[in-house]
C-alpha cells in the first residue's frame, strides 16, 4: 500500500482546531485514528467504500470481519438501521455514551463493506470528549475497529497506533491513555433474547439489571464453539512468545515456572502486584492490584505489548476472576494464551 505521512494532534483540551483537521481528513475519504473510552479506534467514513477498504488495507485485517459504526448522537441512529428494537434502546437509555456496541437490524444504507455483507450492524456511541467532538465536526458515522494491526492488542495509548499504523494511515488523534482498556460489550440485539457475543467494558449483571436475563454466546462460554461475531474467530492480542496461564496459586505457578527454568527458558511473569510479592518476584510485569480488577484490565494489553520488547521465551499469566469486568479480562488473557496450565 501507498506510504503516507501520518499527522499526529496532541489534543490537551477543547475546543481545538486540530480536531477540525482530522474531521475535514474523515470527509475527504482518509483514514484517521481516535481515542475511546475503550480503545483507540482507526476510523474511516462509513458511507464510502472506499475509505473503508482503506481500514481493512492498514490493518491487514481479513474482510469478512465487520467494522462497529460510531456516532456521535442517537439522533441519527434511525438513518442506518431498520428499527431499534425496545430492550436495545433500554439499553442506549442507560449505557450510551459508553462501551456498549449494540447489533441491529442494518437497512443497507451504509458501505457493504462496513458489515461484511451482513444485514445487521454494530453501532455504538463512545464515551470520550475528543471523540464525540471528532464524530460531530465530521458529521458522518465512522466506522471503526481498534487501531492496532491485526493479531496485535487493541492501542491504549497513540504510541501503540504510531506503532502498528505509522505510514498506513492520515493521522492520530492523541488524547492519552484509554481509560477501560479493552474494547466495548458487543451485544446482539436482533434476537428475541438479546445476546452478548463480545464480553467488554458494560458488564452481563449491568446489562442484565437494565433489561433482565440475556444470554452469553457459547464461544465466550467455550472457547472452541463457533463464534457468531465474525471477529472472534481470529486469533487475537498475542504477544511472540507464547503465554501460559496459571490456574492455581503461586505454588503451582513456582512448579511451572521452576520445569521451564530447567529446560533453559527465560521466564517472564504477568501477574498482580500481590502475585508478586508472594512470589518474591524482583522482575515481572505488574498489571496491578488483585482487589482493582478494572485497573489490571486497563493495563493488560500495554503489558502484552511490553512482551514483546524483552527477550523472553514464555509468559505465566495470573489467571483472575471472571466477576463483572473479570469475565472481558479473562476473555483477552484466554485469547492471548496458548495454554491454560491447571
Ligand atoms: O471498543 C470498541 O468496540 C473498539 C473501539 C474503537 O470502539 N472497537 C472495536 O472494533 O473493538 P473491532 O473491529 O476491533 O471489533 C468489532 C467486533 C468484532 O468482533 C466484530 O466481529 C463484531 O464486533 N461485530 C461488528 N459488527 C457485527 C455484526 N453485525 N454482527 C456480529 N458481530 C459484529
Ligand atoms: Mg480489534
Amino acid at each position: 500500500m501507498a506510504h503516507l505521512h501520518t499527522k499526529v494532534w496532541t489534543i490537551d483540551a477543547l475546543p481545538n482546531p486540530q480536531i477540525q483537521e482530522a474531521a475535514e481528513l474523515l470527509q475527504q475519504g482518509q483514514t484517521v485514528a481516535f481515542p475511546t473510552e475503550t480503545v483507540y479506534g482507526l476510523g474511516a467514513d462509513a458511507t464510502n467504500e472506499k475509505a473503508v477498504r482503506s481500514i481493512f488495507e492498514a490493518k491487514g485485517r481479513p474482510s469478512d470481519n465487520p467494522l462497529i459504526v460510531h456516532i456521535g448522537s442517537r439522533d441519527v441512529l434511525k438513518q442506518y438501521v431498520k428499527d431499534v428494537p425496545a430492550q436495545a434502546s433500554k439499553l442506549m437509555d442507560a449505557f450510551w455514551p459508553g462501551p456498549l456496541t449494540i447489533i441491529l437490524p442494518s437497512n443497507g444504507t451504509l458501505a457493504t463493506n462496513v458489515t461484511a455483507g451482513l444485514d445487521t450492524i454494530g453501532m455504538r456511541m463512545p464515551d470520550h470528549p475528543y471523540a464525540i467532538e471528532l464524530l460531530q465536526a465530521c458529521a458522518l458515522p465512522i466506522a471503526a475497529p481498534s487501531a492496532n494491526r491485526s493479531g496485535k492488542p487493541s492501542p491504549t495509548t497513540a504510541e501503540h497506533v504510531y506503532h502498528d499504523l505509522n505510514g498506513r494511515i492520515a493521522g492520530i488523534v492523541d488524547g492519552g491513555r484509554t481509560g477501560v482498556g479493552v474494547e466495548s460489550t458487543v451485544i446482539d440485539c436482533t434476537l428475541d433474547k438479546p445476546m452478548i457475543l463480545r464480553p467488554g467494558g458494560v458488564t452481563q449483571s449491568d446489562i442484565e439489571t437494565a433489561i433482565g436475563p440475556v444470554d452469553l454466546a457459547p464461544s465466550v462460554v467455550k472457547k472452541d464453539e463457533q463464534p457468531r461475531s465474525p471477529g472472534m474467530k481470529y486469533k487475537h492480542y498475542a504477544p511472540d512468545a507464547p503465554i501460559w496461564i496459571v490456574r492455581g496459586g503461586s505454588d503451582r505457578m513456582r512448579e511451572v515456572a521452576l520445569e521451564a527454568q530447567q529446560q533453559g527458558k527465560h521466564v517472564q511473569f504477568l501477574v498482580s502486584q500481590e502475585r508478586a510479592e508472594e512470589l518474591g518476584l524482583n522482575e515481572a510485569l505488574i498489571l496491578g492490584s488483585q482487589k482493582n480488577l478494572a485497573d489490571i484490565t486497563s493495563n493488560l494489553y500495554d503489558s502484552l505489548r511490553q512482551v514483546d520488547r524483552l527477550d523472553v521465551d514464555l509468559v505465566l499469566a495470573e489467571s483472575f476472576s471472571k466477576k463483572g469486568i473479570g469475565e472481558a479480562l479473562m476473555n483477552r488473557l484466554e485469547r492471548a494464551a496458548t495454554k491454560v496450565v491447571q
